[in-house]
């Protein structure tokens, strides 16, 4: 794809957003320690820190991240400062029942300390259930004031089309690196149809397109990692291989990898918000500056080129956790 074809769609917004966010976002999942092989308190409150005096504005959190640890530690952060922040998070639905949305909705409010979220999504679908009760609920909920918009999340077009008639979705957030781009089949397409705003996650691969993994990368346990499709045996000494190609590229455009991945996210049409995770001040640093220097076209044309080989390399499981719910 190159760059010519990208830019003449405009960047979708999501409606209604009543505070000015740039593109980029803090993704707050690994604040929460689950899931990531735990988690120091003072340094996601560090990340927090930097990402904002970076210019992130837009928190991106869950019930999930540590049964509420994550939602805590973002609601003490922007308690001063509430009216700056564009803040997200997403519900709990184990039974995918109204009453299921709105307890976790009343429990992240406490969390976070506030009255309203700016976008409530639904986390995950579930398999086999009618999600059309949930998202009603939310509807209500927004109707009440204590949701500004309306998100799902992980669902595929199918499952939007499914609860449209009972609520309107501003934004699905979802899985998009260079290395994961299965969305641009359908989801996307559907997406900048319907004008829903797209917020993708694990937009670095967890850390894969920061270039820093190895040949034999470890992790320690309870870091969910070990079972991500990209870091598969059978997947990962080629596609090691791939990033080291990618690191040339970055080394050529004078940019770290990071902020080269980064961008060609950014770039591919619709996507309205890039959310990032950071462990530290220095990874959020990092990131909040992906933007500053634009690369050359070229160089990000030589990036997709990376990703088209890739996507041969890295099978459809559904979603890189290899979880399903
Ligand atoms: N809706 C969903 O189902 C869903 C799923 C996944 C994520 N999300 C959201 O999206 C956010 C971002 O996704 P993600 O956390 O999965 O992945 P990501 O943003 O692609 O990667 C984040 C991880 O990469 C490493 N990292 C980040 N910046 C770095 C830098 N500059 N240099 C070196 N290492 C760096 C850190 O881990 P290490 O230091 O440990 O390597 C960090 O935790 C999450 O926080 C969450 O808010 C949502």
């Amino acid at each position: 794809m190159t760059q010519e074809a990208v830019n003449p769609i405009p960047q979708v917004t999501i409606p209604p957003v009543e505070k000015s966010h740039g593109v980029l976002a803090l993704g707050c999942w690994a604040f929460g320690g689950g899931g990531w092989g735990g988690q120091d308190d003072d340094l996601s409150r560090q990340a927090m820190q930097a990402a904002y005096g970076s210019g992130m504005n837009h928190f991106d959190t869950a019930m999930a991240y540590g049964g509420g640890r994550s939602e805590r530690l973002v609601g003490a952060f922007i308690a001063d400062k509430r009216d700056q922040v564009y803040l997200a998070t997403k519900g709990n639905t184990p039974k995918a029942t109204a009453q299921d949305i709105r307890d976790s909705l009343e429990e992240s409010l406490e969390n976070l300390q506030t009255d309203h979220v700016d976008l409530y999504y639904i986390h995950w679908p579930r398999a086999g259930k009618d999600m059309k009760p949930v998202l009603a609920e939310m509807e209500k909920a927004r109707d009440e004031g204590k949701i500004r918009s309306i998100g799902v999340s992980n669902f595929s077009v199918e499952q939007m089309e499914d609860v449209s008639s009972v609520c309107r979705i501003d934004a699905n957030q979802f899985c998009y690196n260079l290395y994961w781009r299965y969305p641009e089949d359908e989801l996307m397409p559907y997406c900048r149809e319907k004008g829903v705003a797209m917020v993708t996650y694990s937009s670095i691969a967890q850390g894969i397109l920061t270039g820093k993994f190895g040949p034999n990368p470890t992790f320690p346990e309870g870091d969910g990692r070990r079972k991500m499709i990209m870091l598969q045996d059978n997947v990962w000494p080629k596609l090691y291989e791939l990033t080291e190609q990618a690191k040339g590229i970055a080394d050529e455009a004078n940019q770290p990898l990071t902020h080269l991945a980064i961008q060609w996210v950014a770039a591919q049409p619709g996507v309205t918000s890039v959310l990032l995770g950071a462990r530290n001040a220095d990874q959020a640093r990092e990131n909040a500056a992906a933007m500053a220097e634009p690369a050359a076209p070229e160089a990000l044309d030589r990036l997709t080129a990376i990703g088209d080989e890739a996507r041969r390399l890295v099978p459809d499981v559904g979603n890189i956790f290899q979880y399903y719910p």
